[in-house]
């Protein structure tokens, strides 16, 4: 169900779309719908509403059916929007809410699997305060008889701490019977899909409760406060999972993830580093404080210095990178390579031992083994409208402040003077100087301040 507005999140962003560690909520609950059962026999039908138009657009490409609910009349209207999409094939339906990001497939799983036998079951927990969510009304025997809203309970009801997480799983053909004879006779005149459950029982199907395991699966997104304490909840198991495998966190609070970050032994990581996409961190590595990581991979042993931001790159073993280093995407450094301060360097390789410690841009560049290459230095590699390599052999020394004009290729072991602008190929082991000369002007006099202008 992804049809609601969201009118607490005060955005004009359908609230399912609000990002999560970089995914949308949404797509938290259909990653763990893609671990429920195999996906041959599953069908995920979405049920959207407002913002209908985006929220598809979002989530196009996986294989998803859309099912419209327009206006959206309660939960159990939602599903009746779905019944036409729910197969006589699919023996069981899953309902789970697109804004109850961390829900596990594990538990998604054990919803549907306690409903195989051709059971209604309910997804509950107990809360120390239950106020807004429906309660589990039970039997003397302790039999489920029926979910009570809030605001159709009696005081008696609402003294309940059992509730309802909004995520149930039944028998299909059950369940798109039940929720097509549902009747909005109630306080907020709304087609509730938990009434399905005072017909199960009238009809004697079973009805069962499964406890979630934790109150983090079952906490929903109504406002920018809920969706920070979940990044953080879901933070918090990120951070807890790396520390199981031996990562070094200075401190679990200050850690973001989002998406993939796998790391090798004895790695370290500072404070305020954010992971984006697949990142993965070699044996030994360090990554400084508040340095941003993206679809990266650091070798063993490497050193990230801090406030170094890092996107699409391979950092070779032992590399030493930053602090203010900005590695994108194509730059590919080898073994032992040191990026220093105020270093850009995009689409260019640097072979081992490879050096550029200063204030630098290498843009489209091949940089052989152990190249110096100093402060200042740039490759001037678009014209404006094309891009253009520059090629720097072993061992070249490229001083200070040079403009290497691409395409231009310098010779293994060559030294360019400092403040040189090399437009043509400079040759192997030689020194290339290209400036004006230094000259002295003889008998010249600075202007004086109270004299004529000359
Ligand atoms: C619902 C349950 C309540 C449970 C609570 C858990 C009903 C009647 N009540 O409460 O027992 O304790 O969830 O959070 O089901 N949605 C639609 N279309 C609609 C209405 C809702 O798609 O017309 C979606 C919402 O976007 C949301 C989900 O259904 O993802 C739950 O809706 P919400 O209004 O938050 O739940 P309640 O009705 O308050
Ligand atoms: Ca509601």
């Amino acid at each position: 169900m992804a049809a609601g507005k969201g009118t607490r999140m005060k955005s004009a962003r359908p609230k399912v779309l609000h990002t999560l560690a970089g995914r949308s909520l949404l797509q938290h609950v259909l990653d763990a719908v893609a671990g429920v059962g195999d996906a041959a026999s599953r069908h995920t039908v979405v049920i959207t509403g407002h913002g209908a138009e985006l929220v598809e657009a979002a989530c196009a490409g996986q294989g998803l059916s859309f099912a419209r609910q327009m206006p959206q009349l309660g939960t159990g209207h939602a599903v009746q929007q779905a019944v036409p999409a729910l197969q006589a094939g699919h023996e069981t339906t899953l309902v789970l809410n697109g804004d109850v990001p961390l829900i596990r497939a594990a538990t998604a799983q054990a919803l549907a699997a306690a409903s195989a036998g051709g059971a209604l079951a309910l997804l509950t927990i107990e809360l120390p305060d239950p106020f807004g969510y429906g309660r589990i009304v039970r039997s003397g025997d302790g039999a489920v008889r029926a979910i009570v809203e809030q605001k159709d309970a009696s005081p008696e009801q609402r003294a309940i701490r059992e509730v309802y997480t909004g995520m149930m799983a039944a028998p299909t053909a059950l369940l798109s019977r039940w929720v097509m004879a549902l009747r909005n006779e109630n306080a907020q005149k709304e087609y509730y899909l938990t009434d399905v459950v005072a017909m199960a029982v009238a009809e004697g199907v079973p009805v069962v409760a499964v406890a979630a395991p934790d109150e983090t699966e079952v906490l929903g997104v109504n406002s920018p406060h809920q969706l920070a304490d979940l990044e953080r909840r879901h933070q918090k198991r990120v951070a807890n999972a790396l520390m199981d495998g031996g990562v070094r966190l200075a401190d679990p609070a200050r850690l973001d993830v989002r998406g993939t970050l796998t790391c090798g032994a004895d790695v370290e990581i500072d404070v305020g580093c954010v992971f984006e996409g697949t990142v993965s961190i070699g044996d030994g590595a360090r990554i400084g404080a508040h340095c941003v990581l993206r679809d990266t991979t650091i070798a063993a042993g490497a050193v990230i210095h801090p406030f170094t931001h890092i996107e699409g790159a391979e950092v070779g073993a032992g590399a030493l990178v930053g602090p203010y280093a900005r590695l994108r995407p194509g730059a590919v450094l080898g073994a032992e390579v040191h990026i220093g301060n105020f270093v850009e360097v995009k689409n260019s390789t640097l072979a081992a031992g490879a050096k550029a410690n200063h204030l630098a841009y290498l843009g489209d560049a091949t940089v052989g083994a152990r190249v110096n290459y100093g402060a200042g230095s740039i490759t001037a590699n678009y014209d404006g409208a094309h891009k253009h390599r520059t090629t720097i052999g072993d061992d070249v020394h490229v001083g200070s402040n040079c403009v290497l004009i691409a395409p231009v290729t310098l010779g293994a072991g060559a030294t360019i003077g400092g403040g040189s602008t090399i437009s043509k190929d400079a040759p192997a082991g030689q020194l290339t100087v290209a400036r004006a000369r230094q000259t002295t002007i003889p008998g010249w006099t600075r202007p004086k301040k109270g004299t004529p202008a000359r």
